[in-house]
């Protein structure tokens, strides 16, 4: 295994300690490990808040591997994996830490690596003190040379994103600036786009002419955990909204790119979202929808509310459910709700997009015992089944015109095969310096552009939200979005 599987480099972990970087990064750069994809000479250096040395560092990587993976945790493998770190102890905002993390990254066990990768798992308010005190200790030096991971959300609007990346081009090239949103690196997204431009079949249905409606859901049964800190100032619409099912929402709306290029995808991704109709003042309630989990039961236990949870501001209004509308006017959606929502503490953990189409323009069985024939729909599930399908009306056997729904199952995962986390994937692509998966600031920007109106009208709204108990599939309340009285959201596959 030599340095040619990837570009060599150190790697620093900024904010190590942090929910990111025990529940993704590191099990994804342990299987990276397992997989031998690392490259030999490559070195982490983790930097977190908490008082520890090398050996307790270690400790903990041991121990939460164990804890993730259980039996799948291999003792070799683990202790190669660990014997790569160092630990570094220090405040994001004192630029003596990064001193140290400078004079370790001079040391020879760090071997002949000259590039570094520097990835921020940190609170988005913390950015710009990181960013700035890589500059200040020289470790953004030479200029062109390392790599910076940002993590979303990439600002908090778009004035903050525009200064955040401002701050950045002072520092990186484009080309060392990889923005993140995970859900680009799962193999479920990537397979939207395979679905919808390698099938004929598909294509010429995929327009308005066709289809009544778009659903893309993202559902979650976890609470906050203890990322209050952060979560309380983001709430979820510049957690999730804004960059996942944003992304999500330009994968299936795109136009197919002349050529498969990073470049390419994202100008496409870019139409979507320039062609979204804005959102006036008057119209925020007629789009968007927030509400708050209160206590409530979850898989037969009871979870507290929002408010109750750790850190958690008193009498916050925090959103912890959305759901939006959005119209893409362009000559291909013109006229087409797109319906996204996206919950903590809801019924169940799924993640899909569900197209449904239009009524049959002609009610032939209309004399006969079915009378209305419900529409097609197509259902591509993210996570946690990996399926897509569509729903076709046969007739049922027998003297009556009766009919059922059959579903045409395109099985993708067959069996053998590995799944693959998101971060395994876009973690490789940094090391090797490949940024098809990561998103360029239009994207960014052009996502704020939409929502901004949103989160501008809501922070003029101080005195209430709606509320719903933990454990079901969000409000009725969100059912207002709907254009048509036969729409209504979609929650099972
Ligand atoms: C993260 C959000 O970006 O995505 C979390 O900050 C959320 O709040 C997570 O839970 C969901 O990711 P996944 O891959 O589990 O769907």
């Amino acid at each position: 295994m030599s340095d040619e599987l990837g570009f060599p480099c150190n790697f620093v972990i900024f904010g190590a300690t942090g929910n990111l970087a025990t529940k993704k990064l590191i099990p994804a750069l342990y299987r990276l490990e397992t997989a031998k994809r690392l490259p030999e000479s490559m070195n982490f250096i983790a930097l977190g808040r908490r008082d520890w040395d090398n050996l307790a560092w270690s400790n903990h990587v041991r121990a939460l591997l164990k804890e993730k993976l259980q039996d799948k945790c291999d003792e070799s493998i683990c202790e190669k994996f660990v014997a790569r770190f160092s630990y570094i102890r220090g405040e994001l905002h004192d630029v003596e830490a990064y001193h140290r993390l400078k004079e370790e990254l001079g040391k020879p066990r760090m071997g002949v690596c000259s590039n570094v990768v520097f990835y921020l798992a940190v609170k988005p308010t913390d950015f710009t003190g990181v960013i700035k005190n890589l500059d200040r200790s020289g470790l953004s030096k030479p200029r062109g040379l390392h790599r910076v991971v940002v993590e979303k959300p990439f600002g908090e609007d778009i004035e903050s994103a525009q200064a955040l990346n401002k701050l950045l081009h002072q520092h990186f090239d484009e080309e060392q600036i990889f923005r993140i949103d995970h859900y680009l690196g799962k193999d479920t997204v990537q397979n939207l786009l395979v679905f919808r431009f390698a099938n004929t079949l598909i294509e010429p249905l995929w327009n308005r002419n066709f289809i009544d409606h778009v659903q893309i859901t993202v559902a979650e049964t976890m609470g906050i955990e203890n990322r209050a800190d952060y979560y309380d100032k983001a709430g979820a619409m510049r957690d999730m909204l804004q960059n996942h099912l944003m992304q999500l929402l330009t994968v299936v709306a795109m136009e197919p790119p002349p050529v498969l290029e990073a470049d390419a995808l994202r100008d496409e991704k870019v139409k979507v979202l320039r062609s979204i109709r804005p959102i006036s003042k008057r119209s925020v309630h007629a789009h968007a929808f927030r509400a708050q989990y209160a206590q409530g039961t979850i898989g037969g236990e009871v979870v507290q509310g929002y408010q109750s949870e750790p850190g958690v501001e008193a009498n916050s209004l925090t959103e912890t459910f959305i759901a939006a509308k959005f119209y893409v006017d362009n000559w291909r959606w013109r006229g087409v709700p797109f319906y996204l929502r996206t919950g903590k503490r809801m019924a169940e953990a799924k993640s899909m997009v569900a197209i449904r189409f239009r009524h049959p323009p002609q009610q032939l069985f209309r004399t006969t015992p079915l009378e209305v024939i419900s529409p097609n729909w197509i259902v591509l599930s993210i996570q946690p089944e990996e399926s897509m399908h569509m729903e076709v009306h046969v007739k049922q056997p027998g003297l009556d015109m009766d009919t059922r729904v059959v579903s045409l199952d395109a099985g993708y995962r067959q069996e053998g095969e590995a799944q693959l986390d998101a971060y395994e994937t876009l973690l490789l692509d940094v090391i090797g310096g490949d940024r098809t998966l990561f998103i360029r600031f239009d994207e960014v920007e052009w996502a704020w552009r939409v929502v901004d109106p949103i989160l501008k009208s809501w922070a003029q709204e101080r005195d209430f939200i709606h509320t719903y108990p933990a454990g079901i599939w969000g409000p009725l309340e969100a059912n207002r979005l709907f254009d048509s009285e036969d729409q209504e959201w979609r929650n099972y596959l």
